[in-house]
């Protein structure tokens, strides 16, 4: 029998798609199963279905991607990953439905769909961004030994700060009370950072934190932190410009909505040329920064960056 032909290393190469398929086929999965699926947690009149309605069947899933990808870079524990990534996605998921709100910025479409509020009304969007937000907690503290306690406890903890007033809802409080008010570059960043950022770099955060205490060194950790922080700013910036450049149908929202209500933005503080050049400047930063943290397997780290400052929607 011959040898099975061994294929030299430089023929490997990695494919975001083919990757992100497979890592979403397993979250997608996930949240149909956890999120007030019928069959196995139902919800009061009609709760289930606004949950479903938010999370289900539409986003990019950046986060779950950037978690599941961390996790990768350190070899970590792959189920608690699983369920971090879950997690992330519906604190982003009620963040979107509570942003779109009539109180908010009044928004009519998210992700292809009429918003939460269009659909089921605004006491019901209220309670669905509220259930999510609390199951976003209970995925991540499961009552087996698949995830360890002390994992458990780190792992609500950081979510726990980048969705609260030191992250999402700090930052959102900050877009609502800006409106109007043009913001130094120092502020803009600082919203920017708290709304958008925190949970993006907690979710790069996250997923390392599925790993080994060894990998999880002070060289790693703060190498990380810098890539999320990049790609969180970065992932801004980039919805700032698409807020300009692209269309309603491609973006599967509200294009304009950032001028029409007078909100400041990237694009308002810098211009658009400018704004896509920052953008740029920080995919590299979050590039130097992962070379820098030593870890070897970082491709899916690589390609995700490259992607979310480089999209189209
Ligand atoms: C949109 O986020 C809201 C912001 C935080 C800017 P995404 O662009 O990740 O939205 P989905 O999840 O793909 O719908
Ligand atoms: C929202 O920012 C950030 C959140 C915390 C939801 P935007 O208001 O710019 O998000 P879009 O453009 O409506 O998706
Ligand atoms: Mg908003
Ligand atoms: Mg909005
Ligand atoms: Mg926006």
């Amino acid at each position: 029998m011959n040898a099975p032909e061994k294929l030299p290393p430089s023929t490997f190469r990695f494919t975001l798609s083919a990757w992100s398929a497979q890592q979403l086929a397993a979250v997608e999965q996930a949240l149909s199963r956890w999120v007030a699926c019928p069959s196995n947690a139902p919800a009061p009149a009609g709760l289930g279905d606004a949950m479903r309605y938010a999370v289900l069947d539409g986003g990019k899933r950046l986060r779950p991607l950037l978690v599941m990808a961390a996790c990768e870079a350190v070899n970590g524990n792959a189920h608690a990953a699983l369920r971090s990534a879950c997690a992330v996605e519906l604190i982003h998921a009620y963040s979107l439905v509570h942003d779109d709100l009539p109180c908010m910025d009044n928004d009519v479409l998210r992700r292809g769909k009429p918003t939460v509020h269009v659909k089921f009304g605004q006491a019901q969007a209220l309670l669905a961004g509220d259930a999510l937000q609390a199951l976003a907690f209970e995925l991540l503290t499961p009552d087996d030994d698949s995830v360890d306690a002390a994992t458990q406890a780190r792992l609500c903890r950081m979510l726990a700060q980048a969705a609260g007033f030191q992250g999402m809802a700090g930052g959102q409080a900050i877009d609502l009370a800006s409106v109007g008010r043009p913001l130094t570059s120092a502020q803009l960043h600082e919203m920017h950072r708290l709304k958008t950022g925190a949970l993006l770099q907690a979710s790069v955060m996250m997923g390392a934190a599925c790993g080994t205490a060894s990998l999880a060194a002070p060289k790693v950790q703060s190498a990380l932190r810098d890539y999320g922080a990049a790609v969180g700013l970065a992932f801004q910036v980039v919805d700032d410009v698409l807020d300009v450049t692209a269309d309603s149908a491609t973006l599967g929202k509200t294009a304009g909505k950032d001028a029409a209500q007078d909100k400041p933005t990237f694009v308002s503080l810098l211009g658009l040329q400018a704004s896509k050049d920052y953008a740029q400047q920080l995919l590299a930063q979050a590039l130097a920064s992962l070379e820098s943290s030593g870890l070897r397997n970082t491709d899916a780290l690589q390609a995700l960056a490259d992607m979310l400052v480089n999209r189209a929607h």
